[in-house]
């Protein structure tokens, strides 16, 4: 956004100049005034989409130029900063249109706060709704990770979403390793480590990039604990993933802790990923007494049968009845696909898409996007590349 900075203050020119350059779309001070008289006076030729307004030393006998400025850029956004609260110079600014009052000195995060409202009221940006689903292993190595990062991939290229993975294995997590080569920069620890900096931005910079709508978020690597986490932070975190992104998909692995605790609290829907076989339904079971006796709601929880083959001794429906929640999904057993993919660090849907469990995990994105059935066509064609003349 193009903005015009009225402030004397060089110091508060140059942090927010900074906090704007980092914004994704950035926040460009194009111009500068040095008071509210001078803004008034010099009116820029072509109006600026945001005015960000330091009130802190406008005389008494200046306040009604207030609503001049609010007149002189009649679309623009504002944002008024104040280090002490002007009680007349506020309600002529908010009689102006300006909604937008932050308090100096300035906290970073409270301007990002208000940089995505203006953002959102100005058509700028889309604030999201997102949707959070919890991927947990009934037992080590059912395949949660597998499924939750590759799930993650094929909801952002065959759905078009903009979707954030959270990997949060308490130890010895590698979810990213499932799907990139890239060694992580920021992992969940150090997020919570300076979660006052927490905002779309931020987040978005801490992730290790699939694809420019997939982002993955490491585990946690903090063998010395000396960075308290919290599940206050898990708040912030998810509180800010769903503002930006589609759908926030967890990997919780099977160690349940605060953290991932106050994850699974949050998530809209939890998918225990299990076997056909004995062990996996008893951890199921016990799993799912857990789920109720936290309250979760059964339907919140819908089972994924991984690796499944048609025709054994046990059925899906013994499942069923043994663990008393339906399974929604299954994903066939295919060991050189998703072996190839695991050790090559590339989505399956990326190296082998037509393979079975590529196209199971389109069925999944299906479901769970709960797409219409012309649109899902799309989706198919896209995945296998046909064409209408196919
Ligand atoms: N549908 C499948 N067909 C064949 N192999 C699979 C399938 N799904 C997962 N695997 C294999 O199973 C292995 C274990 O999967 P994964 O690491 O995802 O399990 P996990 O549940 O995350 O385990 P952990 O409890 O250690 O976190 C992977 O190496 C993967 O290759
Ligand atoms: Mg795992």
């Amino acid at each position: 956004m193009k903005a015009l900075m009225i402030s004397r203050d060089s110091l508060l020119h140059a942090e927010i100049a900074a906090q704007g350059s980092a914004r994704m779309p950035a926040v460009q001070l194009v111009a500068s005034r040095n008071g509210l008289r001078d803004a008034v006076e010099r009116q820029l030729p072509e109006s600026p989409e945001l005015v960000i307004f330091d009130a802190s030393d406008v005389e008494p006998g200046e306040a009604d130029l207030v609503e001049r400025l609010g007149k002189t850029y009649p679309s623009a956004s504002f944002m008024l900063l104040t280090r002490e609260p002007q009680q007349d110079l506020l309600i002529r600014a908010m009689r102006a249109g300006m909604r937008e009052v932050l308090q100096l000195p300035l906290v970073h995060k409270a301007f990002h706060e208000s940089m995505d409202r203006i953002e959102v009221a100005a058509g700028v940006s889309q604030m999201r709704d997102g949707k959070v689903l919890a991927f947990i292993s009934c037992k080590g190595g059912s395949g949660a990770t597998f499924l939750s990062t590759n799930f993650g991939y094929a909801l952002a290229a065959l759905a078009d979403k903009k979707v954030l993975l959270i990997d949060l294995h308490g130890q010895f997590g590698d979810a990213t390793l499932y799907v990139s080569d890239q060694k992580p920069a920021m992992t969940l620890s150090d997020i919570c480590g300076q979660i006052s900096r927490m905002d779309g931005s931020f987040l978005d910079s801490c992730l290790v990039h699939v694809a420019s709508n997939f982002g993955v978020l490491a585990a946690a690597d903090d063998p010395n604990h000396l960075v308290d986490m919290k599940p206050e932070h898990m708040d912030a975190i998810l509180r800010v993933a769903r503002q930006h992104y589609d759908y926030i998909v967890l990997d919780v692995g099977r160690q349940i802790d605060a953290i991932s605790l106050r994850a699974l609290d949050q998530a809209d829907a939890i998918y225990p990923v299990l076997q056909l076989a004995l062990p996996d339904i008893r951890d199921g079971r016990r799993l799912l007494d857990i789920f109720r006796s936290l309250g979760y709601p059964s339907e919140r929880t819908r089972l994924i049968v991984n690796r499944y083959e048609k025709g054994g001794k046990l059925r899906l429906m013994d499942l069923e009845q043994a663990l008393g929640a339906e399974v929604m999904h299954t994903v066939p057993n295919d060991y050189m696909s998703a072996t190839d993919s695991v050790n090559q660090g590339i989505p399956v849907l990326q190296l082998s898409r037509s393979s079975a469990v590529a196209r199971s995990l389109a069925d999944l994105v299906e479901l769970v996007t709960a797409r219409r059935v012309s649109e899902s066509k799309g989706l198919f064609d896209r995945l296998f590349g046909r064409t209408d003349n196919d």
